[in-house]
């Protein structure tokens, strides 16, 4: 099967990165996507494992479409009797680009009509009313110069959502967005769960309960469902042997020196109830702290951190004083390194340090940069 993984600009390395290590070595990146082969197995393996792709998409076909007749043909020809019942809840998704057809939601009535007319045609003796009160299978449809590819969505609800986030505190930064920031970072718990790891604007949590599970092997998709389990044609067991392989892999009871603070009382206690959530608040060290007051006696340890910005410091003036304040705390670590995610275009000024590295990336649809600061490195015994 051709699997097809939607990545968030920027975090094409990383994503590949991740699936490499999944054994995943051939993996092209094409338009937005990373494409990978497999089978089911491999599907519940990329949905429970994969801690930065957005889902897991199986391709059903690619065709050239420039009208409706031709959009109606493309998706007949698919055999939908493999994929669907006749009761399958079938939600159309689509979105067009530089193409003819550009009238979404007409062009998904057209396919849904198509997919309808075929299950009638082979499964049902040309019944055409479904129930639509079975499994949900979301099917979509990109049209990109007037090709469309169809795919079905087996993930469901999109991997961000882990199961540990139910609660809501300011600007939550997305769970596969912190996970690619980590991977971005020296934060390498493989190789040393020793090293120290700090959020100091940690919100509701979503960027040190990343950080533990990954310094955990906790699998990011291990405690949720997936759409393709529900599915009749999928061979049984697929998914419930990829969370075995999860559990087996996990190293519960480690104790990595991950911090955690944040100026709000209501924040912490939020992001400590995800952390219980997540399996990891032995993990993860919390405090109600302004982010001014943070030391550490601790070296060459990692901050990560999306600070405040436009969501109650609206005001400019507040922002550039608090990064400011932020680089001057972290200058009082130099052999620490900084990786901070921001809109502020003057935030180098402000911080007092042109960055080491800049990263362009979208936090929630808005432009952002990754500024990366990287300390002073561990003198090597000769
Ligand atoms: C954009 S949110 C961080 C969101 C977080 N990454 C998450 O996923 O929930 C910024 C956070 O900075 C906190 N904050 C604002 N000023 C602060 C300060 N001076 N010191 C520490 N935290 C501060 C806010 O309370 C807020 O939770």
């Amino acid at each position: 099967m051709r699997l097809s993984i939607p990545v968030a600009a920027g975090l094409e390395s990383v994503v590949k990165k991740q699936l490499y290590s999944l054994g995943y070595g051939k993996a092209p990146a094409e338009n937005g996507r990373i494409l990978v082969e497999g089978d089911w197995e491999d599907v519940a393996r990329l949905n429970v494992f994969l801690r930065s792709g957005e889902r897991v998409l199986m391709v059903l076909s690619e065709f050239e479409a420039a009208t409706f007749d031709e959009l109606y043909d493309g998706f007949y020809a698919i055999e939908w009797e493999r994929f669907l019942e006749t009761d399958s809840r079938i939600l159309m998704d689509g979105k067009s680009v530089s193409s003819k057809l550009a009238a979404i939601k007409s062009a998904g009535g057209v396919a849904k009509k198509a997919i309808i007319r075929r299950l009638a045609d082979k499964k049902s003796r040309g019944r055409q009313t479904f129930s639509e009160n079975g499994a949900r299978t979301v099917v979509g449809f990109s049209i990109f110069k007037d090709r469309v590819t169809v795919t079905i969505d087996t993930s469901g609800e999109g991997l961000h959502k882990r199961g540990y986030r139910s609660l809501a505190y300011t600007a939550p930064i997305k769970e596969t967005l912190a996970a690619a920031l980590i991977d971005l970072s020296f934060y390498n718990p493989e190789a040393n769960l020793e090293k120290p790891f700090a959020d100091l604007f940690c919100g509701s949590g979503t960027i040190p309960i990343e950080a533990a599970m990954r310094a955990l092997r906790i699998a990011p998709g291990v405690n949720r469902d997936f759409d393709f389990a529900h599915w009749k044609f999928v061979p049984q067991g697929a998914l419930k042997r990829a969370k075995e392989e999860a559990r087996d892999n996990e190293r519960r009871g480690e104790t990595p020196k991950i911090f955690a603070s944040d100026i709000s009382k209501e924040a912490i206690s939020i992001a400590k109830y995800h952390a219980k959530r997540a399996g990891v608040n032995g993990a993860i060290e919390f405090a109600v702290r302004d982010m001014r007051d943070f030391s550490s006696v601790l070296t060459h340890g990692v901050l990560i951190s999306n600070p405040p910005y436009g969501e109650r410091l609206s005001d400019e003036r507040e922002v550039a004083a608090l990064t400011r304040d932020l680089g001057r705390t972290f200058f009082a670590l130099p052999d620490w390194s900084a990786y901070v995610l921001t809109p502020f275009k003057e935030f180098e000024r402000r911080f007092g340090k042109s960055a080491d590295r800049k990263k362009r990336l979208f936090n929630a649809n808005i432009e952002c940069c990754l500024y990366t600061y990287f300390g002073k490195k561990p003198e090597i015994d000769q």
